[in-house]
């Protein structure tokens, strides 16, 4: 079973779009996929047609103690084969508490390990925030990938989380390898395309050769969450992340292989 962290520390940059899409594109190829809402504001909860008033069982449980068991708070999707946990708004205050508490960082990983659930892939959509569920997310995680808009500010971000991951490997001693996955990429603009240019320029040894277009098809998180469509997303941007999903797998072999 895999774990990948999808994470940046800027908001906005597709984040919870890139871990719905890879997610589907991994049922597709038959996986069984539980994805784990880690972001306080619960946009993935929201697009699976949770509300979140009052809160529902979800990842703040795992921070209890004893806690209970990934398992017993996982809830099916409409599309077979696709599982997830749920976010609390609650979440946010986990951080304050995190200071009094120490060895809250390992929570996750903790709850995956005794993971028995049958699933191939664990997919964590993270918050945009460096705190105690991002670590969490990177103490956890096999691979990080890092979803990335094509525009001059957004390198920042990318910089940002590149060397977070870097020092989250450092600190755990197990190899955290980054994947960078352009998104939201329009063609048509000049600053668009020297962005993504400078992006791969930049970042030529992890990061995917093509881009996400931007796609009005997956501007709406509830069609990839299976709420729309149950079957295949239509639209670029959902075969886009399917190649992308190709890349990943590939970038994931050739690494077990030179380990
Ligand atoms: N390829 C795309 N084309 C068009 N809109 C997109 C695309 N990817 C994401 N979006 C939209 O951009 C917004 C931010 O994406 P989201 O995945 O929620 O980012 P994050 O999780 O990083 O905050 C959402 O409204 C989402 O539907
Ligand atoms: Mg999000």
């Amino acid at each position: 079973m895999r774990v990948w962290a999808i994470a940046n520390q800027k908001g906005g940059v597709g984040k919870t779009t890139t871990s719905l899409a890879l997610g589907r594109a991994m049922v597709a190829r038959g996986l069984r996929v539980l994805l784990v809402d880690l972001d306080p504001h619960a946009s993935l909860t929201r697009a699976f047609g949770v509300p979140t008033d009052p809160p529902p069982p979800g990842v703040a449980e795992l921070f209890g103690s004893p806690p209970p068991s990934l398992e017993s708070l996982l809830r099916a999707s409409s599309t077979e084969g696709l599982d997830f946990v749920c976010a609390q708004t609650a979440l946010a205050t986990l951080e304050r508490r995190s200071a009094t508490q120490p060895g809250l960082g390992l929570a996750l990983s903790q709850a995956i390990t005794r993971h028995a659930g049958g699933h191939d892939a664990i997919l964590l959509d993270c918050p945009p925030t460096l705190g105690l569920l991002m670590v969490n997310a990177l103490a956890a995680a096999d691979r990080l990938i890092v979803p990335t808009q094509c525009e001059p500010l957004a390198l920042y971000g990318l910089a940002g989380m590149v060397r977070t991951g870097e020092m989250v490997e450092r600190s755990r001693q197990r190899p955290l390898p980054v994947s960078i996955i352009p998104t939201m990429y329009d063609r048509r603009t000049r600053i668009g395309r020297d962005t993504l240019a400078q992006l791969q320029t930049e970042y030529h040894d992890r990061i995917w050769s093509e881009a996400i277009p931007v796609d009005t098809q997956l501007s709406n998180a509830d069609v990839l969450a299976g709420q729309v469509f149950s079957g295949n997303v239509p639209g670029r941007a959902m075969s886009a992340y399917t190649r992308a999903l190709d890349w990943l797998l590939a970038e994931e072999q050739a690494g077990e292989q030179a380990a």
